[in-house]
């Protein structure tokens, strides 16, 4: 089945019924794709499809076939981050970084909308993403931080 990951085409083999998580991380190692209730909870496996941020851990791998997945890695790299990585970075926003993979992705996606944010609406957004080191009020600075970064670059 063909998918394209972090902007790259590439064939998986795993049965379309396998957990879309499992796959991503067992036959292509995206590791940085996190595995934390394997339910569809707590958002730790939340990865970007067609842009949209969406659970990966309750997901079939037939969903994303023909579809652009985005996972953290391919958010930007060391040389290059995403502005919501180095805001993450500046902000030390993050103690075990357990959660962050997926709580990076959301962010990305909604400060591509382009709209002003506000900090409830980040709040409201990042709701859904469990983070047991409870670091989500750094977290919400770094979003803040990284669309005034983006405004000034636009
Ligand atoms: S691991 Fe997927 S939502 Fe928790
Ligand atoms: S930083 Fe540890 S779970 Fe969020």
């Amino acid at each position: 089945m063909k998918v394209c990951v972090n902007g790259r085409s590439v064939e998986l083999t795993n049965a379309t019924s396998t957990k879309a998580a499992y796959a991503l991380r067992h036959e292509l190692g995206l590791c940085d794709v996190r595995i934390g209730c394997g339910e569809g909870y707590c958002g730790a496996c939340t990865v970007l499809v067609d842009g949209k941020p969406t659970t990966s851990c309750d997901l079939p791998l037939w969903a994303l076939e023909d579809k652009n997945i985005t996972t953290v890695r391919g958010l930007g790299s060391p040389e290059r981050p995403h502005a919501v990585q180095s805001a993450f970075v500046e902000e030390q926003a993050g103690q075990c970084g357990y959660c962050l993979s997926g709580i990076l992705v959301t962010s990305a996606a909604l400060l591509d909308t382009g709209r002003p944010l506000t900090e409830g609406e980040i709040r409201a957004a990042l709701d859904r993403h469990l983070c047991r080191c409870g670091a989500h009020g750094r977290m919400v600075k770094a979003v803040l931080r990284a669309q005034a970064t983006l405004r000034e670059q636009a």
